[in-house]
């Protein structure tokens, strides 16, 4: 594409060190979709005969239907998607194919191919993640009324049900979306026409080219807008901390799923055994996905590493952005899947979680509301229910049977009463509390929003 000005070939080692077309061919739809509403604006401008834009277009979906079908042989020596469809187009077309190049750069070209590619992948993300929403509300009211220890600090706190605690993934998987539609609108912005840097004294119609490609807008600086690549960033960060939603929700499960927990089984089918302990039933995919997001975190890394020290405009080191976005885009669309398809089929022991939640010292909380709601300061409250929680500590009587008007003559007989779960529940009405009817409510409303 150079050879004008060189008189030696390439070396090997440098077409095989700058080469990105083992990884970039996967823009080829969207290569081809700029480059044929790159050449119809060369059309309008009188640049291209109608024939030769028929010609280029023809040739381009020709190209775009061999790649389809698994027949075109991409070349290192064309070093990218973007010179390998050129250089072939040229091949079957003949001169007009030369023509294509005019008033357009490789860096205008790559921003835009990956503007698109990112534009349809945020889509497709946005969708796989309500579809593991859709299964978790349809969990949340399999077991809204499922009542569960609630835990800090991994002791137990308050009861809450299995039905709160799922749909506190759904809230945190929504704030991933609205991130992803905000990154979209953001992202949709078409950079075709700034040409290498400076644009082109060939004036092209950027506007036609990017409604044809449904873009937002044109970019409005062209130094810009061939080196951004915040959208990437931003990508990237959006899935890390997907994935590390994700990796919490990993973490619940293995809990869960463990002998000492024992709140939830996994299916065979998403489970694996042990090679030696004949017992085993492991939750690999849990696991799995905990260490994936660790491999979501290196991407951002990468892409925040390789822009940071960049004087403007182009530097090649800007093509280290696709693998890192590629792999994310990979890693997350197969979490997602296999995770949606998992809790699926999760089915929650009602009893053992009945069972753990039924222990009295997660309604010490309670016993002190039930003495603030008779007069007594929350502070002083707080201690009355240490005293009786130490008393039965040490008598080894548990709690909701302890004598309690001995503790404090604050305790009066109907404090027992604090110790129903089902009341203790149910009570919890406040906007955002765990209430059997609030959880169904936000079920409706979730299914509504997501
Ligand atoms: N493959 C390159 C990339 O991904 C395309 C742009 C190349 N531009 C250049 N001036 N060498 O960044």
């Amino acid at each position: 594409m150079w050879k004008g000005r060189f008189q030696k070939a390439t070396a090997d080692l440098v077409q095989q060190f700058g080469e990105s077309i083992s990884y970039d061919w996967r823009l080829y739809k969207h290569d081809i979709a700029g480059s044929i509403a790159h050449a119809r604006a060369q059309l309008t401008a009188g640049l291209l005969t109608q024939q030769e834009f028929d010609d280029i277009e023809k040739g381009l979906r020709e190209i775009e239907a061999d790649i389809d079908a698994g027949n075109f042989e991409f070349s290192i020596a064309l070093e990218d998607i973007h010179m390998n469809i050129e250089s072939e187009l040229t091949k079957r077309i003949g001169a007009a194919g030369g023509k294509l190049h005019t008033a357009r750069s490789r860096n205008d070209q790559v921003a835009t191919d990956t503007r698109l590619y990112c534009r349809e992948q945020v889509g497709n993300i946005i969708e796989l993640i309500t579809q593991l929403q859709t299964v978790l509300l349809n969990k949340a009211e399999q077991y809204a009324e499922a009542v569960v220890p609630g835990y800090t600090h991994l002791q137990r706190g308050q009861p809450v049900t299995i039905g709160h605690h799922l749909l506190a993934y759904v809230e945190m998987f929504q704030r991933d979306k609205s991130r992803l539609h905000g990154c979209r609108k953001r992202l949709n912005v078409c950079p075709l026409g700034s040409g290498a840097l400076a644009g082109s004294t060939i004036n092209l119609d950027r506007h036609a080219i990017a409604a044809e490609l449904e873009f937002s807008d044109v970019t409005h600086n062209s130094m810009d807008a061939i080196s951004d690549r915040d959208y990437i960033a931003e990508m990237l960060f959006i899935f890390s901390l997907c994935g590390a939603h994700l990796s919490r929700l990993s973490e619940d499960l293995i809990l869960w799923c463990s002998s000492e927990f024992g709140f939830a089984t996994l299916s065979d089918a998403h489970t694996t055994g042990s090679s030696l302990m004949p017992q085993k039933k492991n939750p690999d995919v849990c696991e799995i996905t905990r260490g994936k997001t660790g491999r979501l975190y290196g991407n951002l890394t990468a892409i925040l590493t390789a822009i940071k020290g960049l004087p403007l405009t182009y530097n090649r080191d800007l093509q280290e952005d696709k693998e890192p976005l590629f792999d994310s885009i990979d890693t997350i669309d197969l979490t997602l899947r296999v995770n949606t398809e998992m809790i699926a089929d999760m089915e929650i022991n009602v009893d053992t979680c009945l069972a753990a939640a039924s222990d009295p010292l997660l309604l010490a909380t309670d016993l002190a509301d039930y003495l603030v709601k008779n007069g007594v300061p929350f502070r002083q409250a707080h201690e009355l229910v240490g005293l009786a929680v130490a008393e039965s500590a040490k008598s080894g009587i548990p709690l909701d049977q302890l004598d309690l008007s001995k503790v404090s003559s604050e305790y009066k007989p109907d404090a027992k009463d604090v110790f129903s779960l089902a009341t203790a529940l149910k009570a919890r009405t406040n906007p955002g509390a765990p209430s059997p009817e609030n959880v169904r409510k936000e079920i409706q409303r979730l299914r509504e929003k997501i």
